[in-house]
């Protein structure tokens, strides 16, 4: 037994093996594709409750410090996206590293970080999308905007955007990167807006206090303040830069690609979002931003209101690419472990007319559709955040210990200063972790053991490395 949770997958790199997706994907598709995840609730709605809640106007130094974390992750999982490959990510990088069980175990914590945040996410664009609905005088009933907990019947908005989505996925990669790179772009003509008004609008007085709730500290209600538990917070929108390792098997030339798509896109956003979140402490009182959508408020707030009803319209688009992207980045990882025999073989077979896992995105779609129409899951962004950091101190840990265990495996990309890189990622990923709070860790902690329970009740039992041996 112990051999078995403990054996690790040998290394076949993807352009040596046909997997049955299509290669269709440039390095350019894939730096759209990370943009397409990265840039989303996080700047757009998480900066404005971070800066009013957590951080004030040192939110900027939030994201620097998050985004420090997230430059050592993407290093190290440039290295191994080029080197080991694989739709799985960092659960295909894991199962090389360090065997099935640990796989496993990052295998399911990534189902936690992109269904949970598509479902979430699809929750934020309703809102917009009620908003804008609202603002042209066809408002939808109320009832079918929110979820029960909240006093309606279902969040239906958010139910359908998913199915769209589904659609889309089911029609094809390259159609759903065409679909993804026009609303990247929309995306990021919206930012362009905001930054060239308020730019000129800023008054330097909004700055100070600068950092009115300190570094850190725990609230007697078991809430965090301070600039370090913002970065914890705004460290979702750091969130899928990873999606861009799931895309191995269908890029064009993964080797020399991934690297290029997962540091341009992570290297873009970061300066996006130091920008954006300085600039819009800048235009308004830090104060004012607790709201839904705290860019376009902003710029209400200054008198321009028609460029907030425009910005609200990119919003709907960009949030339309993150969740297209993380969504796909999930059906690729179960794809992933089901060709692995950790999960049924159902999920594993590729549909000959669309080249795509159908049955994976239907299910998926089906489930988070169901998530997202019934359940409030603003609250979750920190699960999210809790699950995503563990995986990134894994795959910092993965670079380390496979250049000892592996030393001669072909490495077209090397995270430079290794050791040093990745430790730091590992210290400043786990750090992060540390600062989010209590009931987080609990509720991660329930999700692991059910995948625990389930590993040994079927996976273990299951799995092609079970059946070799
Ligand atoms: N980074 C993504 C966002 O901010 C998940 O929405």
């Amino acid at each position: 037994m112990a051999l078995q949770i403990f054996r690790t997958k040998q290394v076949v790199n993807d352009s040596e093996f046909e997997t049955g997706l299509k290669r269709c994907l440039s390095a350019w598709d894939l730096a759209f594709l990370g943009i397409g995840a990265i840039i989303g609730t996080g700047i757009f709605v998480l900066t404005g409750i971070a800066a009013a809640t957590q951080s004030g106007p040192a939110v900027v130094l939030s994201f620097i410090i998050a985004g420090f974390a997230c430059a050592f992750a993407a290093l190290a999982y440039a290295e191994l996206a080029a080197a080991v490959g694989g739709c799985g990510s960092a659960y295909g990088y894991s199962y090389a590293a360090f065997g099935e069980l640990i796989a496993w175990i990052i295998g399911w914590d990534l189902l936690l970080e992109y269904g949970i945040s598509v479902a979430a996410v699809a929750n934020g664009w309703s809102g917009y999308f009620c908003n804008a609905l609202s603002a042209i005088g066809i408002p939808l009933p109320e009832m079918l905007t929110k979820a029960p907990k909240l006093g309606g019947l279902i969040n239906l908005p958010a139910s359908a955007i998913i199915l769209i989505l589904m659609g889309l996925l089911i029609l094809g990669v390259k159609q759903s990167a065409k679909a993804n790179n026009a609303m990247v772009f929309v995306k990021l003509i919206t930012i362009a807006i905001f930054i060239s008004i308020a730019v000129f609008n800023v008054n330097p007085e909004n700055w100070h206090p600068f950092m009115p709730f300190g570094w850190f500290e725990t609230l007697p209600n078991g809430k965090t303040i301070g600039v370090l538990a913002g970065s914890s917070i705004v460290f979702f929108a750091y969130v899928g830069f990873d999606a861009v390792s799931t895309a191995a098997e269908e890029a064009q030339n993964p080797q020399r690609d991934l690297p290029i798509g997962i540091v341009t896109s992570l290297l873009f956003c970061t300066v996006i979002y130091i920008v954006v979140s300085g600039l819009l402490t800048g235009v308004v009182p830090y104060t004012e931003l607790n709201v839904s959508s705290p860019v376009a408020h902003a710029l209400k707030l200054i008198g321009f209101n028609w460029a907030s009803a425009l910005i609200s319209t990119g919003v709907i688009a960009g949030l339309t690419t993150v969740m297209l992207v993380l969504y796909y980045g999930l059906t690729r990882i179960i794809f992933a472990m089901s060709r692995d025999g950790l999960l049924s073989e159902f999920f594993s077979e590729v549909n000959p007319t669309t080249h795509t896992p159908v049955r994976v995105i239907v299910l998926c779609g089906v489930l988070m559709a169901i998530v997202a129409g019934f359940m409030p899951l603003g609250d979750l962004a920190e699960l999210v955040n809790i699950g995503t950091l563990a995986a990134f101190v894994l795959v910092c840990f993965g670079v380390i210990f496979m250049r000892i265990t592996q030393p001669d495996l072909h490495r077209p990309f090397r995270s430079p200063f290794s050791p040093l890189f990745p430790i730091l990622g590992m210290i400043s990923c786990s750090a992060l972790m540390a600062f989010l709070p209590a009931l987080t860790w609990l509720r991660f902690v329930v999700w692991l053991t059910i995948g625990i329970i389930i590993y040994f009740s079927y996976s273990f039992h299951n799995s092609k490395l079970a059946k070799s041996n």
